[in-house]
């Protein structure tokens, strides 16, 4: 049976390491940690998400700053909300709930987040700094990947890697983040021909392309790594909604380890944005 990593577990370790900095700041005399949560609209995972989002970083002790707009908020009074939050010492990072509302571009008010307060790490500036290896700031998702596999791993170095995906938010740094570790990435996607016999080679597979159950039991080399980063709700037959991942998890037991749907990724990408918010707080002391 393959080992079932615990991204609940390793989730709740960097909470504890995320809190004892914000401790330690705050016994220094240094402000607590604020983070600002914007959300436009009422998309109902939207209200979910930031939800919880809230709720962690007051369990953690980071000041939440709370901005729900209604649906209808235009453009300019989101960017003026933006022009004034990254203006405002006690706002170390700003998040900014995505999907907007059709009528704003998106790209626009995500390039307007200061770099510095980009806790999301979604700002050209933070993506060019990631593909350079020059710092800045790790979008959640790709960092709690990279946690998972320490767990499993000492060093990345030589390993075959297959990401299944090429989004901006999770392919694509993920491979970038894997290359700075001297892993030989292959980046897949809805085009790649014979997507089986290329996962077949991986030693290890992350799963990021939005496809429930795509990676089959016989795509996998016995001994590989899973990590599923696909989340889709799917309506079971009592009318309950299911998450499902990428992978048919029953049918890869002869993996070394894969992380479960729910558990695996989901709860590091909340506790990595908490880690990145203290992170800014102390870049922004400095
Ligand atoms: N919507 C779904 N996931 C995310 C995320 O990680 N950050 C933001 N800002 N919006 C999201």
């Amino acid at each position: 049976m393959a080992d079932i990593i615990d991204g609940k577990a390793v989730a709740k370790t960097l909470d504890g390491e995320t809190k004892a900095q914000i401790d330690a700041m705050v016994a220094a005399g240094l402000p607590r940690p604020g983070l600002a949560v914007v959300l436009v609209g009422s998309d109902p995972a939207s209200e979910v998400y930031v939800g919880r989002k809230i709720k962690k970083s007051q369990e953690l002790g980071i000041t939440s700053f709370e901005h729900r707009l209604p649906a209808e908020t235009s453009q300019e009074e989101l960017l003026a909300l933006i022009a004034r939050l990254n203006a405002d010492n006690a706002v170390n990072g700003i998040l900014v709930q995505v999907p907007l509302p059709a009528h704003i571009d998106t790209g626009l008010v995500l390039r307007a987040i200061a770099p510095s307060k980009d806790v999301d790490g979604f700002h050209p500036v933070n993506v060019g700094r990631l593909s350079t290896g020059t710092g800045g700031i790790i979008p959640c998702t790709p960092f709690g990947v990279m946690k998972l596999l320490d767990t499993v791993f000492d060093d990345l170095t030589g390993l075959d890697v297959v990401v299944i995906g090429k989004s901006n938010i999770v392919g694509k740094p993920i491979a970038m983040l894997m290359l700075e570790r001297e892993a030989t990435v292959t980046v897949t996607h809805i085009e790649t021909k014979d997507l089986p016999d290329i996962c077949r080679q991986a030693d290890v597979i992350i799963a990021a392309a939005g496809a429930p159950e795509l990676v089959r039991g016989y795509w996998v080399k016995p001994g590989a790594v899973i990590i599923d980063v696909g989340i889709t709700r799917r309506k079971t037959e009592d009318g309950k909604t299911k998450l499902v991942g990428d992978v048919k998890f029953d049918e890869v037991q002869h993996a070394r380890a894969v992380t479960p749907v729910p558990g695996g990724v989901g709860p590091m990408t909340i506790s990595c944005l908490m880690a990145n918010t203290v992170q800014a707080a102390r870049d922004q002391v400095e």
